[in-house]
């Protein structure tokens, strides 16, 4: 499959990953009748699984807001990160300032523990190389009894279970680690993502599937509806080629959000204090800093 169909950048340098959709035209994956289904598919998903209200929501990995419409009614702040200036650019002109916009790695967050009542990570999972250390990000900054709503590439799903038996590959499906490190595209076995979320403090978790029936080309309001119904199945015997989950972090303690935005920054690279003056944070213990934008928070290191 080539790079434009898969939705994916066309190149890739993984010493910058966060920043690989830089220039990249996203929208245009969405704009085919398949995709388009899919993408009709996946904001239901997206709407089942979301919390109907909370108080701060990150969309990490936000792209240019596809899905946003999911959520801006439902929480009280909104926070969207990417690691692309260019698509946070465009997700800042649908939804203005509704949101605030951070440019970071997903891997290093400037947010204290427990900022985020639910974090909502869709389309990204598959692009991070260290599983651990994306999971340990969303364990400390989601807060006791908060939300994760993310969805993985299935190494385990029919597809490659063919592609498998018919030796178009060598990458056996069955085997729990991932495949595709260190490239654009990593898949996940649903028994490496069970034992993760269960490592790092999810214990209730909810999985619906998709990518099957969205494919073929019929496009009738009934069989929307179908594919809609058979999600729950399609993420009980996890052999879709997405799985969507919301996992819900353990509500033991006591961290509570901070209801001020500007409370919850912290510097990505050390989370020691920021100050602000004018339009750049500065770190009061490794001194780096980090300029706003035009309206961006830009996180970035390095
Ligand atoms: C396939 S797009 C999905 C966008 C959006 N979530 C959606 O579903 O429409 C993947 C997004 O993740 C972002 N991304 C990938 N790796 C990242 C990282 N390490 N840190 C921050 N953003 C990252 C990309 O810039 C891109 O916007």
């Amino acid at each position: 499959m080539s790079s434009k169909a898969a939705g994916l950048p066309p190149t890739f340098n993984p010493q910058q990953a966060s920043r690989m959709y830089d220039g990249v035209e996203y929208k245009d994956f969405w704009d085919d009748p398949a995709k388009m289904r899919l993408d009709k598919l996946e904001r239901a998903i997206v709407r089942k699984l979301l919390p109907v209200s909370g108080q701060r929501i990150l969309d990490l990995g936000c792209g240019y807001g596809r899905l946003a419409s999911c959520y801006l009614e439902r929480f009280e702040q909104v926070v969207m990160l990417d690691g692309s200036i260019t698509l946070l650019r465009q997700a800042q002109e649908t939804i203005e300032e509704r949101a605030t916009y951070i440019a970071a790695d997903a891997n290093r967050l400037p947010f204290r523990p427990g900022s985020f009542d639910c974090v909502l990570m869709i389309r990204v999972f598959h692009h991070i190389n260290d599983s651990q250390v994306i999971l340990s990000e969303m364990q400390r900054i989601i807060s006791n009894g908060g939300n994760l709503i993310f969805n993985y590439c299935n190494k385990l799903s029919v597809r490659q279970l063919l592609h498998w038996t018919l030796r178009r590959t060598r990458e056996n499906p069955l085997t729990i680690k991932p495949t595709g490190i260190g490239t654009r595209l990593i898949s996940h076995h649903p028994a490496q993502i069970e034992q993760l979320l269960k490592q790092h403090g999810f214990t209730r978790t909810k999985y619906l599937g998709a990518g099957i029936l969205d494919k073929l080309p019929a496009d009738t309001e009934r069989f929307s509806s179908l594919a809609e119904a058979l999600t729950p199945l399609f993420g009980a015997i996890k052999l879709a080629p997405w799985i969507n989950c919301r996992a819900t972090l353990s509500s033991e303690g006591q961290i509570k959000t901070s209801q001020r935005l500007d409370d919850i920054l912290v510097c990505p690279a050390c989370h020691q204090e920021l100050t602000r003056q004018a339009f750049t944070y500065y770190c009061r213990g490794c001194e780096a800093s980090f300029p706003i934008e035009n309206g961006i928070l830009d996180f970035r290191i390095g």
